[in-house]
């Protein structure tokens, strides 16, 4: 089953949390130890200067010391304490980070793999890894931001209101209000800054796009000598990136317009007061000397709390973007009773089958269809005409609009999705491949075959003697989606992996489209041995293909218009008659009907 994930951007990344309570707890108080020790570094420098300034004039090295004593050891141990807290809370980070991406990734993947097959026709493969990316990247991030950047200010800000206040309460109200201002106006405008970061992040996502499409189809614009013209197309998306871009940077300016002037009115007004406060003798000079620096170490995290502000809502945001595509429901499940299929005979039934992708353009209307158990049928018809469709929905990539189909008696939908597929072996026209090698990729259709078992289905599928012949033969790598191979050699790889696969029902969809005729006569001893015991369905242009089948089915714009043996078919001189005159290879004879004219005649 589906891993559940939460669809909010928040629940999603504190989901992961809980798998790391206990770290994520001790990396808490760590960095609140840290934090802690910091701030109150400055009291501890009071202290000292509070016990020197108090001494007599003419004092003693022992003096001294003897009377520093114990402001001396709390500001060794507070430094220590930094030194330690930080480098725990470091330790635990090297162990939960990398872990909790796993977890993330993990999770997001296993969740993509239950989207049905037109979820993936519709998001492409390279912004959905991206995604994946973009999304357990933020989780890290944005809960690394609250650990590291938000929680320690927490901490700094009230310890030192808190010293402050125990010097004097005037000077840590006008520190405490200005902490509430800023931290209230950063938050506003940060999150006033998201809308500015989306539309930038959008257009360069928008520029990776089109790059991505113009290198994947740069024989297009060789062949076409359109190098001026993609760089001039380019470059409209880059202009857009750098107008988004400028905008961006402009309203982080004005942010920091913002916070330099209220730092400049923090630092005066504080020193001011201060200074007033000491004269007015309601200070010592100890005391003077860490409100001051308390209030610019206030100043520098406020600084970067802003920024914080703004990668937080922007990690959000990416995580939002991601979760909104990939977390969308599954629109094809298993029932929730759905148990395995279980295949006796192998017969299919069609059974009123209504079906189209996309609203008001139906495919099917009321399709019934029948195959008996080990029958061969052949499906022809024009392009477009529902063959592939067909095939989409007896192996359930698809469900029906209305209808039932049926295998060996029970409704496709009521059984649970991978044993209905494993049951039925397809071999496609255009098959992918892995970028593995090419044993692995043999092996796919029965994962503890033997190496002897896979080279016996290689050449069975033909395959056996071009793979030797290939530099590194079964270890070769054929890049990516198989493009190293010639169509036909990738057919070939897909038939011998249906062969190991040995499953009762057989599809070939276009399955040796490109092979040659020579080809497809030398692999057709093996496909009749593939196909023997098996219910079959073979679609196939070019009807010499499936001339021999039981029964072939001709379909037009969706619906069964014909159906019988090659012979009687041909006897009705009906659809598949005038298919199979047209064909060269079929029945046309090998000259010419006609002699042709010629003009040396004249
Ligand atoms: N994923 C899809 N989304 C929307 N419409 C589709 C999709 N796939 C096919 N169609 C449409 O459904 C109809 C039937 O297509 P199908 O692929 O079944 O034809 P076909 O008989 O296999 O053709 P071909 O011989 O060219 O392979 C066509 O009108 C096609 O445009
Ligand atoms: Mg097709």
């Amino acid at each position: 089953m589906p891993p559940k994930l939460p669809r909010s951007p928040f629940k999603f990344a504190l989901y992961f949390i809980k798998f790391f309570k206990w770290p994520l707890l001790a990396m808490l108080l760590f960095e609140a130890g840290q934090a802690g020790s910091q701030i109150l570094l400055p009291y501890a420098i009071k202290e000292i200067i509070d016990v020197v300034t108090k001494l007599p004039a003419q004092t003693t090295k022992d003096l001294v010391f003897s009377s520093l004593e114990g402001p001396l050891w709390i500001f060794v141990g507070l430094s220590l304490g930094v030194l330690i807290f930080s480098r725990a809370s470091g330790a635990l980070l090297i162990y939960v980070g990398p872990a909790l991406r796993r977890l993330s990734r993990f999770n997001l993947y296993s969740y993509l793999q239950y989207h049905s097959h037109r979820f993936f026709t519709t998001n492409f493969s390279g912004s959905l890894s991206n995604r994946i990316n973009e999304v357990s990247v933020g989780v890290n991030h944005s809960l690394w931001t609250a650990m590291f950047d938000f929680w320690p200010v927490m901490i700094t800000f009230s310890v030192s209101l808190v010293l402050v206040a125990k010097t004097n309460l005037q000077l840590a109200f006008y520190l405490g209000g200005w902490v509430f201002l800023y931290v209230t106006v950063s938050f506003v405008l940060a999150s006033r800054a998201r809308k500015y970061a989306k539309s930038f992040a959008a257009a360069r996502s928008k520029v990776s796009g089109k790059v991505v499409d113009s290198v994947t189809n740069i024989l297009n614009t060789k062949m076409f000598s359109r190098k001026e013209f993609e760089r001039q197309y380019l470059k409209e998306y880059l202009d857009l990136e750098v107008k988004k871009g400028r905008e961006t940077l402009w309203f982080m300016e004005k942010m920091r317009w913002f916070q330099f002037v209220s730092a400049l009115i923090l630092q005066v007004g504080i020193m001011y007061m201060a200074v007033n406060h000491w004269l007015a003798g309601a200070i010592t000079i100890g005391e003077f000397t860490m409100v001051t620096s308390l209030s610019l170490l206030i100043i520098n995290d406020a600084r970067g709390l802003s920024r914080r502000f703004l990668e937080f809502f922007e990690y959000i945001g990416n995580i939002s973007d991601g979760v909104g595509i990939m977390l969308g429901e599954h629109e094809i499940l298993d029932a929730v009773e759905a148990g395995p299929l279980q295949v006796r005979k192998a017969e299919i039934e069609f059974s009123h089958v209504g079906f189209n992708y996309t609203d008001g353009k139906e495919v099917f209307k009321d399709l019934n269809l029948k195959i008996a158990s080990k029958e061969k049928v052949g499906l022809v018809g024009f392009s477009g005409s529902g063959k592939t469709t067909f095939v989409n929905l007896l192996t359930r990539l698809y469900d029906i609009q209305a209808g039932y189909i049926f295998i060996d008696s029970q409704d496709i939908a009521k059984v649970t999705q991978d044993s209905l597929r494993g049951q039925i072996s397809m071999i496609p026209q255009d098959p992918m491949l892995f970028h593995r090698t090419l044993l692995e990729n043999i092996r796919y259709g029965k994962l503890d075959a033997k190496d002897e078992e896979v080279f016996e289905a290689a050449k069975l599928a033909h395959a056996d003697e071009f793979i030797r012949e290939l530099p590194d033969g079964y270890q070769s790598l054929v890049g990516e989606r198989g493009v190293k191979l010639s169509g036909g050699q990738r057919q070939r790889i897909a038939i011998a992996r249906a062969i190991l696969k040995d499953s009762p029902i057989l599809i070939l969809d276009e399955a040796t489209s490109s092979l040659d005729s020579k080809t497809e006569k030398l692999i057709q001893a093996g496909l009749d041995n593939l196909m023997k015991g098996k219910t079959v369905v073979v679609i196939a242009h070019r009807l010499s293909t499936i001339s021999h089948m039981d029964r072939i089915v001709v379909f037009d714009k969706g619906e069964i218009v014909e159906q019988g043996s090659h012979e009687e078919l041909l006897k009705t001189e009906g659809h598949y008659s005038m298919l199979w005159k047209m064909q060269a290879g079929g029945f046309l004879p090998e000259e010419p009907v006609a002699p042709l004219p010629s003009k040396l005649d004249h």
